[in-house]
């Protein structure tokens, strides 16, 4: 099992055919054996020898435009891939990386390299090796070091299992925009289109990508967003709690007196935010914050993998000061 840097996240890796492999990895993850894994692969022919049924005429620019990146594609399964990678689902999930290790190991390794995100489960994903020995260290047998991973959000999941109808199932670091022009249908799926998911029960949340602390996630007017931040900052520390404070540069002077200040990046710089996300929750976990107070950084672009993220992370605890 290794861990090794990719353009989004770290992964934690093993042989894609080898069904005790992966059964390793769901162990070492704590992941639930319901929630599937991608296989990385280096070249189209890995591709073949993992899917069956695949849509060319859409696979193949999907291919040519965003591999390698951080495009993963789920297709009908072959039947020699060991059902567990797909938790007994008939289809597989493949991603062509870009970062270089991560290609090497799978070149090196001659086989399909499949990894989940290299985080205990329900932790925040790893965007560094240190990330991965704080979830991992005696689980993993070895980690590649690469540095920060550039992205710093997981790939976009695209269900092409259906061709007629494209499904993102996950947002992520390829934009729905640029899927759109070459997929003009390209939908999200459903429970991205509910507008009330924001208030729905948080209880029925899934949580995932959660530092040790609560989060709660401010939406609304910036103005009203800071104010509403401050009034609950100001109440957790009244109870004696350590607050954290998982913001904008521009909105760090307005807050500074209110908790631990983690500074994501520049308010329009939508990289620079979801880069620093899951790092600067594990930041504020590790000066042993009691909650995070975050805010929206809005849906266009990347704002709506980092939306995603946020709002599973806070387990649904949204405060909307509309
Ligand atoms: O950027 C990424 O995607 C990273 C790096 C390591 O490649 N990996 C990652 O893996 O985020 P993980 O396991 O944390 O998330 C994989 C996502 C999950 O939402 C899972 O449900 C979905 O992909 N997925 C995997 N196989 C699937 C399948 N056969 N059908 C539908 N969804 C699948
Ligand atoms: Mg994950």
């Amino acid at each position: 099992m290794v861990a090794f840097p990719t353009e989004t996240v770290y992964g934690l890796g093993a042989n894609a055919l080898d069904a005790n492999a992966l059964e390793r990895i769901y162990l070492a993850k704590e992941r639930p054996s319901s929630d599937p894994i991608i296989a990385h692969i280096a070249n189209l022919a890995q591709l073949r020898s993992l899917a069956v049924d695949i849509p060319e005429h859409i696979v193949a620019p999907l291919a040519d435009h965003f591999w390698p990146g951080a495009l993963t594609l789920v297709l009908k399964r072959a039947p020699h891939v060991p059902a567990n990678i797909a938790t007994g689902l008939n289809t597989i999930a493949v991603r062509m990386p870009a970062h270089p290790v991560a290609r090497a190991l799978i070149l090196a390794s001659g086989v399909p390299i499949a990894a989940p995100s290299a985080n205990t489960f329900t932790r925040p994903s790893a965007t560094t090796a240190q990330h991965v020995l704080e979830d991992l260290q005696d689980r993993v047998d070895i980690v590649l070091d690469g540095g920060e991973t550039a992205i710093g959000l997981e790939s976009t999941v695209l269900d092409l299992t259906n061709p007629q109808t494209p499904i993102i199932l996950r947002p992520g670091g390829v934009l729905i925009d640029e899927l759109r022009h070459i997929l003009p249908n390209v939908q999200l799926a459903p429970r991205y289109l509910k507008t009330d998911e924001a208030t729905s029960s948080p209880g029925q949340m899934l949580k995932h990508y959660s530092p040790r602390a609560k989060i709660k996630l401010f939406t609304g007017p910036l103005y009203s967003v800071l104010l509403a931040m401050k009034e609950t900052a100001q109440g957790h520390i009244r109870r004696g709690e350590k607050v954290g404070l998982l913001i904008a540069t521009e909105d760090c002077h307005h807050l500074s007196d209110y908790g631990i200040i983690q500074s994501l990046g520049k308010r329009d710089d939508l990289k620079a935010i979801s880069h620093n996300l899951f790092a600067g929750m594990r930041q504020l976990d590790s000066q042993k914050v009691n909650v995070i107070l975050t805010r929206d950084f809005g849906r266009a672009g990347l704002g709506a993998a980092l939306w995603d993220r946020l709002l599973r992370a806070s387990e649904g605890r949204v405060i909307d000061v509309q």
